[in-house]
């Protein structure tokens, strides 16, 4: 008989020639669980979505209830569906009054898509600004704004009009000007391997796009969600930006996406032309009933104030001679080593010894950590007690 792994390089498409081909049957928690029932924790909450952990009964409780009740029912904007409605004025209560007015989208390059038209439609501007180093996704726009040359260059032409400056460096502010319809910057920037700012750059920043009519776009689709230890990670920085994206964490493991702004640039998408953004599938009701659930879970639990003592227990845990620096926010955390050569065969011991780690797009000499925000202190225990046999292993 064929096996899965036959079928799975036969039939699906691979981004890579080494994909992971880890088989996974269930998954609840922190833990995912082969075939065989070999437990592996999840380190890296499938890279940034299960902030919640896999499978919260409240989420699952949510998604089953909404299916016994509708699932797509017409597309985005048109019919009122309490799940949608419920989730964005949820969402309003987590943000500053500015950003009242969500659209509802499928994912994290989709949220950031319907930003990037909105900036341009809003302010009848043609150029953007981004980061280098930034990862925004893997659609065209979305690609055009992402700073690494590397995964663009053999899809050019992509979008014109945009310029790329040094995340965190001030000098480089001057290059946003009253042609720049907007900014678009990771708070935290991810696949750069867990970069961050000074607040003093985002008060900088804030100030020449105000100063420039420039809409400020902030990408929290990884740092979103309670992953930074707030429910927002600009809350950190005192900034409010004119714009929000978000995704991953955000549906507690179902596809869902917004991007945020306040009424009047939203309204915008109303006219000239009508249906300025327009998706099916946008805002599925199972979605939002997820997303709901994640978003009332991380909020009550207690879970963003532990952060900040569950990141210190990594830090604590983590000392390894081989180990060169720890940089967070939060439990968004890169572990750095001497180089690629050094960490591949401990991400692939880990793996064996039964903890899924990763490194970073940009970044491949430093281990990506991002547990389920829900993880014990016991379980950081145990997985760092992994991951240090693993380094010991393989150095
Ligand atoms: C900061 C950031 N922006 C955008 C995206 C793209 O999201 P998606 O993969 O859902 O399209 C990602 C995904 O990793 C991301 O980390």
């Amino acid at each position: 008989m064929i096996s899965q792994r036959q079928l799975f390089l036969q039939h699906l498409a691979q981004t890579t020639h080494f994909p992971l081909m880890l088989e996974i049957e269930r998954a609840e928690g922190i833990y995912m669980y082969g075939p065989d029932g070999k437990p592996y924790i999840d380190l890296i909450s499938g890279i940034g979505v299960s902030n919640v952990g896999h499978r919260h009964p409240r989420v699952v409780e949510a998604v089953k209830n909404q299916l016994d009740k509708y699932m797509h029912l017409m597309v985005y904007g048109e019919f009122i569906q309490s799940p949608q409605v419920q989730l964005a004025q949820a969402l309003s209560e987590t943000l500053p009054p500015s950003l009242s007015c969500c659209y509802l989208v499928n994912s994290g390059s989709e949220a950031v898509e319907g930003a990037l038209k909105l900036a341009k439609r809003y302010t009848g501007r043609p150029n953007l600004v981004s980061c280098f180093q930034a990862y925004h996704g893997s659609s065209q726009g979305a690609l055009s704004v992402c700073g690494q040359e590397s995964f663009k260059q053999a899809y050019r032409p992509l979008l014109p009009g945009i310029r790329h400056i040094r995340y965190g460096y001030t000098e480089d502010l001057h290059w946003i000007d009253h042609q720049t319809a907007a900014v678009i910057i990771e708070t935290v920037q991810g696949e750069a391997g867990v970069r961050i700012a000074s607040q003093h750059y985002f008060a900088a920043l804030r100030q020449r796009c105000d100063q420039t009519g420039t809409l400020l776009i902030l990408d929290e689709i990884q740092a979103g969600f309670g992953r930074t230890g707030t429910f927002w990670a600009f809350e950190q920085f005192n900034l409010v930006p004119d714009m929000l994206v978000t995704a991953k964490g955000m549906g507690g493991g179902m596809p869902i996406g917004a991007f945020i702004a306040s009424p009047s640039i939203m309204a915008s998408l109303r006219e000239n032309p009508i249906l300025g953004h327009i998706t099916t599938f946008g805002g599925h009701p199972v979605s939002a009933v997820a997303s709901l659930a994640t978003l009332r879970l991380i909020r009550e639990q207690n879970l963003l104030q532990e952060v900040p003592h569950k990141a210190s227990l990594f830090k604590q845990y983590l000392q390894h001679p081989a180990i060169r620096e720890i940089r967070h926010q939060g439990l968004m955390m890169a572990v750095a080593f001497d180089s690629f050569e050094v960490l591949k065969p401990i991400i692939d011991r880990a793996l064996m010894l039964g903890v899924v780690t990763d490194w970073f797009l940009y970044c491949n000499d430093a281990m990506r950590i991002a547990p389920p925000l829900t993880i014990t202190e016991e379980e950081i225990r145990k997985a760092c007690a992994i991951l240090l046999q693993a380094i010991d292993e393989s150095t």
